[in-house]
């Protein structure tokens, strides 16, 4: 029996490549968890850690922190890079399969992977996990365009070949990644924030379609298709230059469990 691929779990199938070629996250998102807390976390609980870009960030908070990651692909890559690092303990699992600590943490974070976790239980399970008054920090890349054009063209090549990806592009991760009104709305949690950080990184072509392939949407398309839309991208690109300049705005949502 072939078992059914499913979108959440292919980051594994690429993981090595995903770390080479992902973006991190500017260590601002750190400083600003920290300037909210108001005080540094005692004890930090990563949401879908994957190869370690967050945990990167997270981890000049300088606390102890568990990574919780299910995919074994990307927790090998994770436990590789942290295999030094006595602060950095790493559960293979679901977070919805994990069982916190009694006493909750101070800090529950999750970068790029929130949308991962069960939309009807997450907002539950994460207050769940924090001690009263812990902060919750969701962060993401929104993958957009730095010039106006080139998003449009973009547009274009998605609608001809993918449009059931097509959408989002200029990609606007933001609501589908953090679904901010969960949260905002919820009585479990209180003091909601949103904040961003803006930064233009450029992508020669060849690089730019190794990111690609490490999208979830992108993997889930057959073969076929994939491949074809990335040969009209890099045509794109390189009609334009042979770089892309991407608009990464990283995202950071903020709350307070309610005491
Ligand atoms: C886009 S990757 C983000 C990885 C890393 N945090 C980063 O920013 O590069 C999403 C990660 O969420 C993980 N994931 C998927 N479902 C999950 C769940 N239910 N609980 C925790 N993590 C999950 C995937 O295995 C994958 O490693």
């Amino acid at each position: 029996m072939v078992s059914e691929r499913v979108q959440s779990q292919v980051f594994g199938e690429v993981a090595t490549e995903y770390d080479d070629v992902r973006p991190g996250y500017p260590v601002e998102i750190a400083d600003r968890v920290l300037a909210y807390a108001g005080s540094r976390p005692r004890s930090i609980v990563e949401v879908g850690a994957g190869t370690g870009k967050g945990t990167e960030v997270l981890r000049t908070l300088d606390a102890p922190i568990v990574c919780v990651e299910p995919d074994a692909a990307m927790a090998g890559v994770l436990r590789r890079r942290f295999a030094e690092d006595q602060l950095v303990d790493i559960a293979v699992s679901r977070f919805e399969d994990w069982t916190p600590p009694v006493t909750g943490v101070d800090l529950l974070a999750s970068a790029q992977a929130w949308h991962w976790v069960g939309h009807r239980t997450r907002t539950q399970l994460a207050a769940d996990a924090l001690a009263p008054g812990g902060v919750l920090a969701l962060f993401a890349h929104d993958f957009g365009f730095a010039d106006g054009d080139t998003a449009t063209a973009m547009q274009n090549v998605y609608l001809k070949y993918a449009p059931e990806i097509a959408h989002g592009v200029p990609s606007n991760l933001h609501p589908d990644v953090f679904h901010p009104d969960e949260l905002r709305t919820s009585p479990l949690f209180t003091d909601f924030e949103q904040q961003e950080v803006i930064r233009v990184v450029p992508f020669p072509t060849p690089r730019y379609l190794r990111l690609l392939s490490t999208f979830s949407n992108h993997r889930m398309l057959p073969d076929q298709r994939r491949t074809r839309l990335h040969q009209a991208i890099a045509e794109l690109i390189d009609g334009r230059g042979g770089v892309l300049h991407q608009q990464l705005t990283t995202g950071l949502i903020l709350a307070r469990r309610a005491a």
